[in-house]
């Protein structure tokens, strides 16, 4: 016998043995979805939980607190935040208090504060009447 007499011999043997794969099917539509099955257990995680009541609004609770009575070395300050850092204060008038450790530890930002000496880079802005004056 010859190779071209074994040719279908050959795919027959083939078409019996071999058994269909997803090759030679049509292929059918499948309905797909957005959800991440791999999380699947989870996906009720992050719902809103009920018994906490109504959601508030995130953020500082009745907005942020200002203090219109600031100055540093004898400039107002618009827009001081009681409780900003006193050297975030300074910044916006644009007075820079040299600062190193910024833990509190060192001593190279200490300032006046109402004429009491205080380290800016700890002391929050108090919501009263404040006077910075650099060393
Ligand atoms: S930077 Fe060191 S105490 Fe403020």
């Amino acid at each position: 016998m010859t190779r071209l007499h074994l040719a279908p011999l050959f795919l027959i043997l083939l078409l019996v043995v071999v058994p269909p794969t997803g090759a030679f099917l049509v292929p059918t539509t499948t309905k797909t979805t957005t959800a991440l099955y791999f999380f699947g257990g989870l996906k009720d995680a992050f719902k809103n939980d009920e018994s906490l009541g109504k959601a508030k609004d995130p953020g500082l609770s009745g907005g942020p607190q200002y203090n219109e009575q600031v100055t540093v070395n004898g400039k107002a300050v618009p827009g001081a935040v009681a409780g900003q850092k006193l050297t975030v204060v300074a910044n916006k008038v644009r007075v820079r208090i040299p600062v190193n450790c910024q833990k509190g530890d060192c001593g190279t930002c200490m300032v006046l504060l109402n004429g009491r000496k205080v380290k800016a880079c700890q002391t929050p802005l108090p919501a009263s009447k404040a006077t910075i004056q650099t060393l």
